[in-house]
């Protein structure tokens, strides 16, 4: 598989692509997004995107305005099914935090759902191309966010075992997704906002053409397969797919920003002492295509 995009474009001077060392996510330097992006800069951040699925920005003082602006040179923005996390004034941006008003904290990790591994917003027929977060607050023990490389996974599977599921199908469910995660019940005007959809188990990429395993928490079960079955399989490649060799932990400093393609990857957030750290981020999420 060919894993890096080519563009005609000169890399501008000053702008720098760091790779992790396996591969999987990369920082850039050299930008300021709180101003707007020149063409060819946002050429190679969308490059390094597609090349490396997570990318990092450090010290990067966004605002809430800064948030939306980096998000729209992706696409469209869109609102969460989970109104209570809504910012009051600004519905596009969701506030995970476990701080109350008076500071004090709530004790809870506020979605317990992104405690386990998930792909964002599988659970509707056209889910997130890329989540963007940035974090007023950190916590200082756990609160790492884990990414896992699924088209790296997908590829190391074996030939057989790629034959097999290539034609297969998941059920995406929020509904089910939440009573899994052990979270708050879904509301009646959830369930029949994100009625459960079908996605293939491996989505080929719109933009880069490789293949990746397409599951995660919202995954409940496979279509024309016993429940029990497709569970025990959903189980055994999501425990594949987030072996070490397919992992990159990111270790939170105050004003990152953090994205990734939620078409190639999957993500969960390391538990923290909900009652004792203080964890804000703030997300924007961007429309993606249904996947084929
Ligand atoms: C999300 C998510 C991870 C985190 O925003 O989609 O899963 O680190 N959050 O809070
Ligand atoms: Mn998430």
């Amino acid at each position: 598989m060919s894993e890096t995009v080519e563009l005609t474009v000169q890399k501008p001077v000053g702008l720098t692509v760091t790779p992790h060392d396996n591969g999987f996510g990369a920082e850039i330097g050299g930008i300021d997004l709180t101003k707007s992006i020149r063409d060819a800069d946002f050429a190679w951040v969308h490059k390094a995107f597609l090349d490396y699925k997570v990318l990092v920005f450090r010290a990067q003082k966004l605002d809430d305005e800064a948030h939306h602006r980096l998000a729209r040179y992706f696409g469209e923005l869109e609102g969460h099914i989970n109104k209570s996390t809504r910012h009051q004034a600004l519905p596009k941006i969701q506030i995970f935090s476990n701080v109350k008003e008076d500071g004090s904290t709530t004790g809870e990790h506020p979605e317990k759902g992104t405690l386990v591994w998930h792909t964002d917003k599988s659970y509707v027929a056209t889910p997130s191309l890329t989540t963007i977060l940035r974090s007023p607050a950190i916590a200082s023990v756990g609160g790492d966010t884990l990414f896992a490389d699924m088209t790296r996974a997908y590829y190391n599977l074996s030939t057989e075992t790629r034959a097999r599921i290539d034609g297969m199908a998941a059920v995406h469910d929020w509904k089910r997704s939440r009573e899994k995660s052990k979270e708050r019940p879904a509301t009646a005007e959830e369930i029949a906002a994100a009625p459960p959809v079908v996605h293939p188990m491996v989505r080929t990429h719109p933009e880069t053409g490789l293949k990746a395993i397409y599951l995660g928490n919202h995954a409940s079960h496979i279509v024309d397969m016993a429940i029990d079955e497709g569970e025990a399989l959903i189980s055994e490649l999501e425990a594949h797919a987030t072996q070490s060799e397919y992992i990159y932990r990111h270790k939170w400093q105050v004003d990152d920003v953090l994205m990734w393609d939620n078409r190639c990857t999957m993500h969960c957030v390391e538990p923290y002492d909900a009652t004792k750290e203080r964890r804000i981020v703030h997300r924007v999420v961007v429309k993606g295509d249904k996947p084929l």
